[in-house]
């Protein structure tokens, strides 16, 4: 079910700042922010060999991200995020197996339009856990 590791998010109250600090410290160039309307997010990522580290700043007021931050001034580790052979598969095995699957199996899509679903973290070990199936 589980093939990888996608992507460590970070929750940030400035992309452009975050940006900023790992270009000085770690000399780690971050992509172009992209907006996921949806999820209230703007979004930009910085890509390893692999796996990739996750920037999320919120784009609106209330939305999950702004909430977090709220809770957490500073920012910080948000989720992580595994890759799944078949996300809507997963969701099924997971719920059968007693986890679970946030959003009443409603498909979501990330900005790269790859299939997604986030597992509650009490099912995790107290980490929220996204999956997330490869486009293609
Ligand atoms: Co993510």
């Amino acid at each position: 079910m589980i093939t990888g590791l996608s992507h460590v998010s970070i929750a940030v109250p400035s992309l452009e700042s975050a940006a900023k600090k790992l270009k000085e410290l770690y000399g780690l160039t971050v992509t172009e922010a992209k907006v996921n309307e949806e999820q209230g997010v703007r979004l930009a990522c910085v890509e390893l060999p692999n796996a990739r580290i996750e920037l999320m700043e919120p784009s609106r007021p209330g939305s999950p991200i702004a909430k977090f931050l709220e809770r957490n001034p500073g920012g910080g580790i948000h989720h992580f995020c595994l890759n799944v052979d078949d996300v809507a598969a997963a969701r099924v095995e997971l719920g059968r197996r007693g986890a679970r699957v946030l959003g009443e199996g409603r498909d979501q899509r990330n900005v790269h339009g790859e299939h997604i679903a986030f597992v509650h973290p009490k099912d995790f070990l107290g980490a929220l856990v996204e999956l997330e199936q490869r486009a293609g």
